[in-house]
């Protein structure tokens, strides 16, 4: 097997889908590698530990495409790349198609295997691809937050922790599953005053227990998100429905009773966003101010930390492309459940019912 790995090109992307560790595994499982030349540098990774490792370097992106039965990616194929496609190529890589109908189309008709990283299913129903990429962003939620906060970038000028005699800033959390944790953790640590809000009891037992009083959790409905979020410093949008369009949890009516120089991190932007006033923002020009609030949603916040996020998605990736390199990809969907779980796209078809129902497909 032929694993292709470009360099990434989505605006501020720093992560590249192989680290030389992981590539000295899939040579010694028998697979070649073409690696574009640089892809890892961003992440710190120089060209000389991927050909120690057994990498070929190649430095056209089309070579390494065309060559590929396996591309193996870290965000979704941009308009750039879908020439690049190869007919019936496996692809395994984030997908998010609920919120791209242009990707899916193109996926289709270059019957793409698509293999998305974000469904791929844990034995416990957990989904193992998107847990450390949602833990980086939801701690990356709060840093960024308190950043736009200062006055000198629009906010606020609210610190969040506060001082002793100030009241510390409201960090309110719709969504307490792995980015909501996360996000939780970061501002407590931080010092502010946190709510956290879900559907879920159980996740909002685990947090209670957990901060002891020191977290307020609160039901996830409209009247509760409505008066939390009218006294927020720092919105943070954490939910999902697996590979569904994320629901609008926060309309604009709720937003323009914020208090201007306030700041939305919408986390779930890769999958269309839960704030009703987001649309996605890039690492260029990460926010926009609508009703006196400050916008915030790049879909591919773990950029920031190229190095930590490429080590951490990596080391989730690593058994999932180790099987299928060892058993064929065919072999692999068809003994390992999880993985077959990822699959999105397949022979012109969506096989995902979740993404087909948000594209409109059948
Ligand atoms: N922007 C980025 O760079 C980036 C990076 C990583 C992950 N993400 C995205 O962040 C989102 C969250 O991912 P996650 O791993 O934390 O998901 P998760 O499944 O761990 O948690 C989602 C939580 O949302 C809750 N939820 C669902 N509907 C709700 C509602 N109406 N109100 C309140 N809570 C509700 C669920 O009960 C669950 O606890 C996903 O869209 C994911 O793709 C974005």
């Amino acid at each position: 097997m032929t694993i292709g790995v470009p360099k990434e090109i989505k605006i501020g992307e720093t992560r590249v889908s192989m680290t030389p560790s992981l590539c000295r595994r899939c040579v010694s499982l028998g697979a070649k590698v073409l690696i574009q030349k640089a892809a890892g540098l961003t992440a710190g990774f120089t060209d000389d530990e991927y050909r120690a490792a057994g990498a070929t370097l190649v430095g056209d992106a089309a070579k390494v495409w065309r060559a590929a039965d396996l591309i193996l990616k870290v965000k979704e194929p941009l308009p750039a790349e879908y020439d690049l496609l190869q007919e019936e190529q496996t692809v395994f890589t984030y997908l998010h198609l609920a919120a791209g109908p242009e990707l899916a189309k193109i996926l289709l008709k270059k019957k793409i295997l698509g293999i998305a990283y974000e469904t791929v299913e844990g034995a416990d129903g957990s989904f193992p691809l998107l847990k450390p990429m949602s833990q980086i962003a939801g701690r990356l939620s709060i840093q960024i937050g308190a950043y736009f906060l200062q006055s000198q970038h629009g906010g606020s000028g609210v610190l969040l922790g506060g001082i002793p005699g100030t009241m510390p800033g409201h960090v309110v959390v719709v969504g307490a599953g792995n980015s909501g944790a996360h996000a939780v953790q970061m501002a407590v640590g931080m010092g502010a005053r946190v709510t956290v809000l879900d559907l879920d009891t159980r996740k909002l037992e685990a947090l209670d227990s957990e901060y002891r009083g020191r977290v307020v959790t609160l039901m996830s409905n409209p009247a509760n998100i409505e008066n939390e979020i009218a006294d927020a410093d720092l919105l943070i949008g954490a939910v999902l429905i697996p590979a569904a369009k994320a629901p609008t949890v926060v309309t604009k009516k709720m937003v323009s009773r914020m208090r201007p120089g306030s700041v939305i991190v919408d986390i779930a932007i890769d999958q269309g966003g839960c704030i009703e006033s987001i649309r996605p923002t890039s690492h260029k020009h990460p926010v926009y101010e609508q009703h006196g609030v400050i916008h915030y949603a790049v879909p591919n916040m773990p950029a920031l930390v190229g190095r930590t996020s490429t080590i951490g998605l990596t080391q989730a990736t690593e058994p999932y492309v180790a099987l299928l390199v060892q058993k064929g990809v065919k072999r692999a969907l068809a003994e390992h459940q999880g993985l077959a779980r990822g699959v999105n796209t397949e022979a012109g078809k969506i096989v995902y019912p979740a993404v087909a129902k948000a594209l409109g497909y059948s």
